[in-house]
This record gives structure tokens, sequence and C-alpha cells, in this order.
């Protein structure tokens, strides 16, 4: 394809939009809560905040600035970059990794989704009206058990987000966030609201925002700083990808610190909402696991006015948040293939999709008949997902940071960042080759250290 014939975004609205919609997803609404109750709370938080702060932040800018600058899909990007400045081509080794990562993500990430989808379903023929929280538990429990049910959904999720990637993220994409995204927040902000006439929201509070920091292992900490990759979607290149339909001209500082932003408050509201409800029902526990979402909600929308309409609309609002987040993981791939092997968008989504659908089997018949088959502890959906954000995220956190920050030219940064505050050129760029890669190395070394004893 030539350059004057790439897409491009409508309005740079539509990357923040699509840059967001990409960011806020399930890792917020269902992994985010659970996590934080897995591992006691406000010390994870406080970990994940300086993680996204300190390493996120910086990545982020990393990732859109590679794509904006090359215009093109994150491995050749790299490639260019790289050989712009006349280092290894070997660099674009990080696009490629990123590729079969979201690839793996996606191909669990879509069978989670599907529980949302699922959900749209019970919660519209009432299966889930003025529901109890055993009930509610037992409800999920079913689910899960169900293979026909999760694969039915896994693939009409998949569908879903091949159809969307096949018309060209920006058509497929952009009008859907313009309106989408919006409403999500809006009935997250409305849940809130709620939650704290009714629910227990002084303790949920109290959760998470109490900082005891005698709570945090090894584990935990690993934990936080991988879900600072996956809640962002950086270290796999979707950023890069959606970066390189920005044109030129656009600052991209100020809109990686909204996304950043925007991400936090929804996880955090999120948390707060289902907390707010755990804590006020007996025999809830903030570390229930993966179903924590699917449980606690229903519970806290179902004793509400009209509840069979607010809770189909949430779940329908958790797929569409799921949607947006898939997309960008199958798009590096994609915008690859098509753009140096030269294959057409729609045979290069049938040919990746088929496999990644066949993967996520996999994952959803781990959570039934193949419960049993484990590869180091680990049941296949739960070692995919820890595979992906503890360790391949992270390392492509970590090679996009000194690669970014110690092999390109400092001035292609400060020229993309020619509109901002002094302090904030300075301040991005220390994060960026010093306190990230510093950070993560550290934590790399901590949890290989906490492994071998
Ligand atoms: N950020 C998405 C979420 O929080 C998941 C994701 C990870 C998307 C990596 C793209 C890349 O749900």
């Amino acid at each position: 394809m030539t350059l004057s014939s790439r897409p491009v975004w409508q309005h740079p609205w539509v990357f923040i939009l699509a840059a967001a919609g990409s960011a806020v997803g399930l890792g917020n609404l269902w992994k985010f809560p659970y996590i934080v109750g897995e591992n006691g709370g406000g010390a994870f938080i406080l970990v994940y905040l300086v993680c996204i702060t300190l390493m996120g932040l910086p990545i982020l800018f990393a990732e859109a600035f590679v794509g904006q600058r090359a215009q093109a899909n994150p491995v050749s990007a790299v490639g260019q970059l790289a050989s712009a400045s006349k280092r290894s081509p070997r660099w674009a080794g990080i696009g490629a990794l990123g590729m079969i990562t979201g690839a793996l993500i996606l191909s669990f990430y879509s069978v989670v989704a599907g529980w949302s989808l699922d959900y749209i379903w019970s919660s519209a023929s009432g299966v889930l009206a003025a529901i109890q929280p055993d009930d509610s538990a037992a409800i999920f429990t079913s689910l899960t058990a169900n293979p026909e049910r999760l694969l039915l959904w896994h693939t009409v999720f998949m569908l879903t987000t091949l159809a969307i990637v096949g018309f060209g993220v920006q058509r497929g994409l952009g009008n859907a966030t313009k309106v989408l995204m919006p409403l999500l927040f809006l009935m997250l902000i409305g849940l809130f609201v709620y939650a704290c006439t009714q629910g227990a929201m002084a303790k949920s509070f109290a959760f998470l925002f109490e900082f005891n920091t005698e709570k945090l292992t090894p584990y935990s900490i690993a934990e936080a700083v991988g879900h600072a990759f996956f809640t962002l979607s950086i270290g796999m290149g979707a950023i890069m990808a959606y970066g390189a339909y920005l044109p030129n001209t656009i600052p991209i500082a100020r809109t990686v610190l909204a996304i950043a932003v925007i991400d936090t408050l929804v996880a955090l509201t999120a948390g707060l909402v289902i907390f707010a409800t755990v804590f006020s029902y007996e025999g809830m526990s903030p570390s229930s696991g993966p179903g924590l979402l699917f449980i606690a909600l229903p519970v806290a929308m179902g004793a509400l006015p009209y509840s069979e309409v607010i809770t189909t609309l949430f779940f329908g609002l958790v797929a569409i948040a799921a949607l947006s987040s898939a997309i960008s993981l199958l798009e590096p791939a994609t915008a690859w293939f098509v753009e140096t092997r030269g294959w057409s968008r729609w045979r290069t989504v049938l040919a990746l999709g088929a496999l990644i659908w066949a993967l996520g089997i996999a994952s959803a018949l781990s959570l039934n008949y193949w419960s049993e088959v484990k590869l180091m502890g680990l049941a296949i959906l739960d070692l995919l997902d820890k595979l992906t954000t503890l360790i391949l995220l992270p390392v492509g956190g970590l090679l996009t940071a000194i690669f970014v920050g110690w092999r390109l030219p400092i001035a292609w940064l400060e020229r993309a960042l020619i509109d901002e505050p002094a302090w904030l050129v300075r301040g991005l760029i220390i994060l960026l080759r010093w306190v990230a890669p510093l950070l993560l190395l550290g934590s790399m070394v901590y949890q290989i250290n906490d492994f071998i004893q």
C-alpha cells in the first residue's frame, strides 16, 4: 500500500476514543476488581498506580510515537525507525513478538467476552431479576461448566471482532466508539451514585484505598506490573498500530495522558461499585476470583426497578468495551499482513481469526472438560493469561522503552513533544530512559529470584 493511500482517523478525537476503547475493556471491568480482591485491596492498588504513572505513561507515549512517526504496522514501523537511525533491523522483532502476544491474549479474551454475551441473554430473559448472592454464583458456575454455551458465545464474539477489523478499524470502529464509550461511562457513573446511596461504599473505599503494604507479596507486585500493561494495552503494539493512523502533525503527549486517566478512572469506579455490593451482602467475598463481576453486579442491579433493562444494558456495554479492545488485539497482525504480504483485509482476518478461534476453544474447555489438564499448575486459560500478562507484555514494554529511549535520536522525541511544556518533555524522557526500564528490570529480577527460591 502506498503511503498516501493509507487510512487515517477522521479526527484526532477518534484516535483518543479508539485508543481509550482499546485500553478500557475486560481488564478494567472484569480483571481489575477480581485481582484487587485476591491481592487484598489497597496495597495492590498503590503498586498498580505507581506502575501506571512511572512505566505505563512513558511506554504508552513511546508506542504512539513509533506508530505515528513511521505511519506503518508495528513490525515495519520499528524496522523503519531502526534503519533510519542505523540500528539493527532485528529490533523489528518487538513488533513480531507483539503480534503473537496479541493473538494469544485474544484467544482467551474472546472466551471471557463471551460470558458477557451470555449475560446479556440471561438478563434480558429475566433470569437475573432480584437475584441473591448464592443463586448468582450458581448461575456463573453453570455457565463456565457448559462448554457448548461457552463455545457458542466465543464464536459469536470472534466473528464480530473479525467483521469490524475486516471493514477497517477506522470505518468499523470510529463511529461505534463515539457513542458507546460515553454511554459506558455514564452507566458506570449511574451505578456509582446508586452504590453510594445503597451499598457499603465506605467499606469499599477503605478496601481500595487503605494502603497497607504488609499485604504485598512478590507475586502481587508482578501482577500489578503486568496488569498495568494489560489495562493500558501496551507491550504488544496495539497503540503503535493505532498511532499509525494518526497524522504526523497531531501532538500525542496529552492524548496519551488522557487515555491513561480515563482507563484508571474506569477501573477504580468499577472496583468501587463492585466492592460496595460485595460488602453489603452476607456470603460474598472480595476474593471470589474471576466470577466476581458476573456474580456481584447482577445482585446489585437486580435490586433496582427495571432491573432487566439495566442489567441487560450493562452487560451490553461490557461486551462493547471488550469488543473495542479485541479489535486492537487483532489490528497489529492484520496491518502487517495487509501492508507487507499484500493480503486483503478480509483474507487476513479470516486466516488469523480461524487460528485464534481454535486456540480459544482450548481456553473454553479448560473451564470444564479439560479442567484437569494443567501446565505448571495452571489450566490453559489461566496459563495464557499469566504468560501474556506477567511475561510477554512486560518484556515487549521493556524492549520498546529501550528502543525508543536509547536507540533513537532524542531529537525525534523532542520534536514530537514540541508543543509541550519543558517539564513534561524532560519528565517523559527521564521516565522512558531510566525509570521505566530500571523498574521493569528490577521487578523481573525480583520475580526470577523469587521463582528460583
Ligand atoms: N486493555 C485491554 C483491557 O483492559 C486489553 C488489551 C490488552 C487490549 C492488550 C489490547 C492489548 O481489557
